[in-house]
């Protein structure tokens, strides 16, 4: 079967693009809509013409695979073009995902019909680059150039109720995609075409206030990535110039970014994110069942999951301590799922619906019927050995049994159930229904199925799911580790915790490593530090400046005081003359005497830190690759997407700055 095909009924071609998976607008998909553009021209019979696509999807893009390499005719700016140019009007009939190039593509159509659950966008800003195909240039003449200007910057596609309203859909199809398509184009086929896009004025003009406002707030949040940047400053020549000069504008640009190293980056972190929970030795393997899922413990995490859980389809089962406990760990969740129904996620009627698939207990009976078990519970040995002596006796003897430990050696815990193949770790991030990153922690003796079905689990959360040997933090905490404590010897020796913290923005993190210990809690790494004080070895440096905070019951934000002081709730810390005092004591006791950092070295350090940890990860088999690390960063620790990640940054030998 071709990629393109065409069927022609009562008047209507219907042009069909079949390119699995996802429809990417490679060669052959290009030339073949192109042709059907000559070929509907010339043929008397069509009136008018329908583009569909076969599969899951409307075409979600250029084909990036293609990227980097010459680019064979025809381009896809001229396959748009020759739409627009048509002699017959072409209706473009989208589902699924209209991303990129193919939204692009629909932007050369004469109308648009959306199918009720299509999302349109372009997101070419993610890859480094802008739309190169017209994008910028179409999309301020269909809709409002704030509106397209959010959508060229932040690359966020917007559903079909909204493209409907903006103008940049023309119907919306609640049920027969393709017949309403036909109905459409039979309806518009005696019609006069309607102007090309490209030669309209732009929907509306922004006076020169109006788009500084506009283009400033966009700038603001691009964080160093220069795709952003160019893509605001695009739209902005789109609107300045007639559409032929801004389509010149728009593929110079597209063209330079496309040699921009934070495109490299960009793709190399979109390939990496795909590739790195496909598992070779875990093909073939039958996953078990998962109907209904046990959670232990009502916290941060436990509710988190939950959620994450029940907004996947999942029936849960919360087990907690004491009737208290399991009270406030349900209300956890209640709400988290009201937050939900309050940003439009969700409906009130759907937020019922799951919360009759959630039951509460403080009985581990409840588990009889559970196929997995997620434990969450505090971050202690004894009572993690505990919970899952209840466990076995509570599951059937096929459950599967997981632990959300952040360090624990998760080889220990499943020794101590007499079938350790059916444990594994489960570590998600807090908030555990936003975050996108799961570790999926493999144990020695994990049989094949388990370890398969925790990956059905991450695909159906929609989570990245990342595989990591055990050790002492996996892949992600244990990296963390590394670096904090080389920004906590860089503070002894004279770095403030605002200037590491500065330094880390200015690279790219949305926020330093002391303001983020801030927020997630002191107390949480104190206790670690003091179960590990017995097996640290004495010749290693250990800066004690954290504890010191501790003892004083500084445990960050909740206590509105840690690294910084946070005055009356305030969010933004400050910096403390307190905390000075300490480090300057701290460093005195330890004979320091403290010097100035610039930046460049604290980020130099850092990032030091981070590889050569990474590496010794990669030596030891923790992480299958150094991809595996740079999408754990990135998507679990804030580091720069469009740098990569810390390994791909190390290689690509890229500079801070
Ligand atoms: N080109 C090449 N391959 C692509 C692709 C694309 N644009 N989009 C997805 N794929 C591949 C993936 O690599 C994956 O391959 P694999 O099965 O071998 O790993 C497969 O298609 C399925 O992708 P996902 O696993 O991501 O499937 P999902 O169903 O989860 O998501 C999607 C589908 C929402 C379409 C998602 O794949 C996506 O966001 N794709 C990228 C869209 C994009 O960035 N488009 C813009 C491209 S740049 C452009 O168009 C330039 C133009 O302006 C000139
Ligand atoms: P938390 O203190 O908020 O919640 C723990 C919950 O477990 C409490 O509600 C407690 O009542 C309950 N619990 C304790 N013993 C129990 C038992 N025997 N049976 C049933 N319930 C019991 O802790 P948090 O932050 O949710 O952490 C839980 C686990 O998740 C820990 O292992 C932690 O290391 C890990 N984790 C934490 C992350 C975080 O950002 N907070 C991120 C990833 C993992």
């Amino acid at each position: 079967m071709s990629a393109v095909h065409i069927d022609v009924l009562d008047g209507i071609a219907v042009v069909t693009v079949d390119n699995p998976p996802v429809n990417a607008l490679g060669h052959a998909v290009r030339s073949g809509i192109a042709d059907a553009v000559a070929q509907t021209d010339k043929d008397a019979s069509v009136q008018a013409v329908v583009l569909i696509a076969a599969g899951r999807t409307f075409m979600a893009g250029a084909d990036i695979s293609e990227f980097g390499k010459p680019m064979a005719d025809p381009g896809l700016p001229d396959v748009v073009l020759q739409i627009e140019a048509a002699q017959k009007p072409w209706v473009a009939a989208i589902h699924g995902t209209a991303l990129g190039g193919g939204l692009e593509v629909a932007l050369g159509c004469h109308y648009r019909i959306v199918d009720a659950r299509a999302k349109l966008g372009v997101p070419e800003v993610h890859l480094g680059l802008i739309p190169g195909a017209g994008g910028t240039v179409r999309l301020p003449r269909v809709v409002p150039v704030a509106k397209a200007a959010e959508m060229v910057a932040t690359g966020r596609p917007i559903g079909a109720a909204e493209a409907l309203q903006v103008g940049l859909a023309d119907r919306k199809s609640d049920g027969d995609l393709r017949a309403d398509a036909i109905a459409f184009a039979t309806e518009i086929a005696g019609k006069p075409l309607p102007e090309a896009l490209v030669k309209r004025a732009p929907v509306d003009a922004p006076d020169d206030a109006a788009w500084h406002e506009i283009a400033g707030s966009l700038v603001s949040k691009a964080r160093g990535q220069n795709s952003v940047i160019r893509a605001v400053d695009a739209v902005g020549e789109a609107v300045r110039l007639d559409g032929v000069a801004a389509l010149a504008v728009e593929r110079q640009v597209f063209t330079d970014l496309m040699a921009d190293p934070q495109s490299a980056a960009l793709r190399h972190i979109f390939f990496a994110e795909r590739s790195v929970s496909k598992i070779n030795s875990l093909k073939g393997v039958v996953p078990r069942k998962l109907d209904h899922v046990g959670v232990i413990g009502g916290g941060t995490m436990g509710a988190g999951i939950a959620v994450a859980l029940l907004l996947s389809g999942l029936q849960v089962t919360m087990i907690e301590r004491d009737e208290d406990a399991l009270a406030t760990g349900q209300g956890r969740v209640a709400d988290t799922l009201m937050a939900s129904v309050k940003r439009g996620l969700i409906s009130p009627d759907k937020r019922e619906v799951l919360l009759q698939g959630f039951i509460g207990s403080t009985n581990y009976d409840a588990l009889e019927d559970v196929d997995l078990v997620i434990e969450a519970v505090f971050e202690d040995m004894g009572v993690k050995k505990q919970v899952f002596a209840a466990l076995e006796s509570a599951t059937r003897a096929d459950a599967i049994l997981a632990t959300n430990t952040s360090y624990l050696d998760v080889n220990e815990i499943a020794a101590s159930v007499s079938d350790p193949s059916r444990v594994l770790g489960l570590h998600f991030f807090s908030p555990a229904h936003v975050m996108k990153l799961l570790e999926i922690v493999r144990p020695d003796q994990v049989a094949d199925d388990v370890l398969a079905t925790g990956f059905v689990l991450g695909k159906m959360l929609g989570k990245i799911a990342v595989p990591a040997g055990v050790c002492d933090g996996f892949i992600g905490n244990r990296i963390l580790s590394a670096y904090r404590r080389e920004c906590d010897y860089m503070v002894e020796d004279g770095a403030t915790p605002q200037e590491v913290d500065t330094a880390m923005k200015a690279y790219g993190f949305p926020m330093g490593i002391f303001a983020m210990q801030d927020m997630a809690g002191l107390d949480i790494g104190w206790a670690a530090r003091k179960r590990r004080a017995p097996t640290r070895d004495p010749k290693e440096r250990y800066v004690a400046i954290a504890d010191r905070l501790c003892e004083l019951g500084r445990f960050g934000q909740k206590t509105g005081d840690g690294w910084y002081h946070y005055p009356e709730g305030a969010r933004r810390g400050e910096p403390d003359p307190l905390v000075s005092e300490i480090i300057a004591d701290e460093a005195a006791k330890n004979g320091i005497k403290q010097r100035d950092f610039s930046a460049e070295e604290i980020m130099d350090r850092i990032l030091g830190a981070m590889v050569s940890e990474g590496q010794a990860i990669l030596d030891e088999g923790i992480a299958a690759s150094a991809a595996a690390i740079d999408v754990v960063m990135i998507n679990g620790y804030g580091f720069p997407r469009w740098r990569g990640g810390p390994m791909f940054a190390a290689q690509a030998g890229q500079k801070n700055g």
